[in-house]
């Protein structure tokens, strides 16, 4: 019987091995940005993002493959009935992610971008890693931004990707943020 193939070890926070996630928050919050709309591929165990929601009086759309940090999810709703107003998780890969149940964002985090795609899981794909990215950005409201992570492991990848999206979308590139690469909608 065929089966996903998804990451199986939950992510703790290792702010050493991938900042990603506290650099971001430290983005929102230098920035003094409140309210917005975040999707966020990759909530780790830890739902950095996700927690950090209520204070900024984000919208978290968190995605995991992980099933443990899809249960410490809902352990974190049920015990904090107020995070659970903020900050939502979907459980999928995103590589099956379905555009069309998608709402408008100001913010697509794709910090693992070309992290996971596999050949076991591809005849079950809707989307590839270039697809991802422009199903995603189309997402975007005018003026929103997308965020690329430079210390990912697949950073080579997703940069190859850069170029010829920014054409077709009229995206901009901005300073980065610490490991953050922003680009925002024209
Ligand atoms: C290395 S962890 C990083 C978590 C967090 N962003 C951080 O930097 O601490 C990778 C995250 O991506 C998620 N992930 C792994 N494979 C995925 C897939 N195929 N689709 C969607 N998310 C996936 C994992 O569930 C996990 O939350």
């Amino acid at each position: 019987m065929s089966r996903l193939d998804l990451w199986k070890d939950p992510w703790p926070l290792d702010v050493g091995q991938c900042p990603c996630d506290v650099h971001f928050t430290r983005f929102l919050a230098e920035r003094g940005l409140s309210g917005q709309r975040i999707f966020h591929l990759g909530t780790g165990d830890h739902h950095h993002v996700g927690l950090q929601a209520p204070a900024g009086n984000h919208a978290v759309l968190g995605i995991t493959a992980t099933e443990p940090e899809y249960v410490s999810y809902i352990r974190l709703a049920v015990e904090n009935p107020h995070l659970g107003k903020f900050y939502k998780v979907l459980f999928s890969d995103i590589y099956q992610i379905n555009p069309r149940l998608l709402p408008e964002f100001d913010i697509v985090t794709l910090f693992h971008l070309c992290e996971f795609w596999s050949q076991a899981n591809a005849p079950f794909a809707a989307l590839d890693d270039r697809g991802v990215l422009e199903a995603l950005s189309r997402k975007v409201r005018t003026g929103g931004l997308v965020l690329f992570y430079t210390g990912s492991f697949a950073y080579d990848a997703a940069a190859r990707l850069i170029p010829d999206w920014q054409a077709g979308t009229g995206f901009v590139e901005e300073p980065g943020y610490e490991s953050l690469r922003i680009f925002r909608k024209t």
